[in-house]
């Protein structure tokens, strides 16, 4: 079998289809099959320019109509690193990254341009919104494909939106410009690990969206998965027990009977957005 069958039937299940050959002759879709997030990171200091050439490349990704409404905030400074931290504690492993980014949505380069320009901005609704977040989305996963295809290593880190007034201050983002996540950077200390997938079966669509025989799917993955990738910890135990299998769909079941960011509609309303 080849190296990208092995390492996809490892991540979505032996009945994964084989690829045609095309993908493995070239070392891209290999890599891509493999990723992982890497959260230790050897001390190694990262050139800027080449965090800068990063940025670039992220950049290329394309945006919706042309309008690049995403912004990166490569966060230099120690003490400034120091103060995110503090703002979100619980995520020591980000301290340990040689470079820090915040990947920003930003609506508002396009509301400068319409009132530079003159053309009245009338598209003040959800949509504004969504676009940029998307646009940031897509930048912020185009850098870490770019660095990873070098062997760096990377996490993104949606956990600055538990504190996205703070992060915004911090980092003095205007109104229309929010932070999706930020991404930890450096070079990898440990291999790390593939994590598996739901099968494709379940998240892959042909003509029409289809939940049919979702619910066995989701055991058999939540079996796979706890034989070869064992959650280490259980959530809230006292609250709901502790299961003798304790997979996937319970450990994230787990974790959202608790609220979070149940704030940040508010937040993303304060900096200007409409969100009807
Ligand atoms: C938008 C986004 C936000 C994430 N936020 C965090 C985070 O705050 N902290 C963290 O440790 N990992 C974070 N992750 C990493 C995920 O936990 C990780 O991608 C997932 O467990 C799958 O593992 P893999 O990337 O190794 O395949 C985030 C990933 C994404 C895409």
């Amino acid at each position: 079998m080849s190296q990208i069958d092995e390492t996809l039937k490892l991540r979505f299940g032996p009945d994964t289809p084989t690829t045609p050959d095309i993908l493995g002759r070239h070392e891209f879709p290999g890599q891509l099959a493999g990723r992982r997030s890497h959260r230790h990171f050897k001390p190694d200091l990262l050139d800027p320019e080449l965090v800068n050439s990063l940025c670039a490349l992220a950049l290329c990704a394309p945006a919706k109509s042309d309008l690049q409404q995403r912004d990166i905030v490569i966060i230099e400074d120690a003490d400034q690193r120091a103060k995110l931290l503090e703002i979100i504690p619980g995520n020591a492993w980000m301290d340990t990254a040689p470079m820090f980014l915040v990947f920003c949505a930003n609506n508002r380069r396009q509301r400068q341009l319409n009132e530079w320009r003159g053309p009245p901005f009338v598209n003040d609704h959800l949509d504004a919104f969504f676009n940029a977040s998307v646009d940031a989305g897509i930048a912020l996963a185009t850098f870490m494909m770019a660095a990873e295809s070098i062997g760096l290593g990377c996490c993104p880190v949606s956990a600055i939106r538990n504190e996205s007034q703070k992060v915004s201050d911090l980092l003095g983002l205007p109104d229309h410009v929010f932070a999706i996540a930020g991404l930890g950077l450096g070079w990898p200390a440990e291999t790390g690990r593939i994590s598996m997938r739901l099968p494709l079966t379940a998240t892959v669509h042909t003509n029409q969206f289809s939940e049919k025989g979702l619910s066995k799917q989701i055991d058999a993955y939540d079996a796979r998965r706890a034989e070869a990738q064992p959650f280490s910890n259980q959530r809230n135990i006292e609250e709901f027990g502790k299961p003798d299998l304790y997979g996937w769909s319970e450990d994230k079941a787990r974790q959202y009977a608790h609220p979070d960011r149940a704030d940040f509609g508010d937040f993303i309303r304060a900096k200007g957005f409409n969100l009807s």
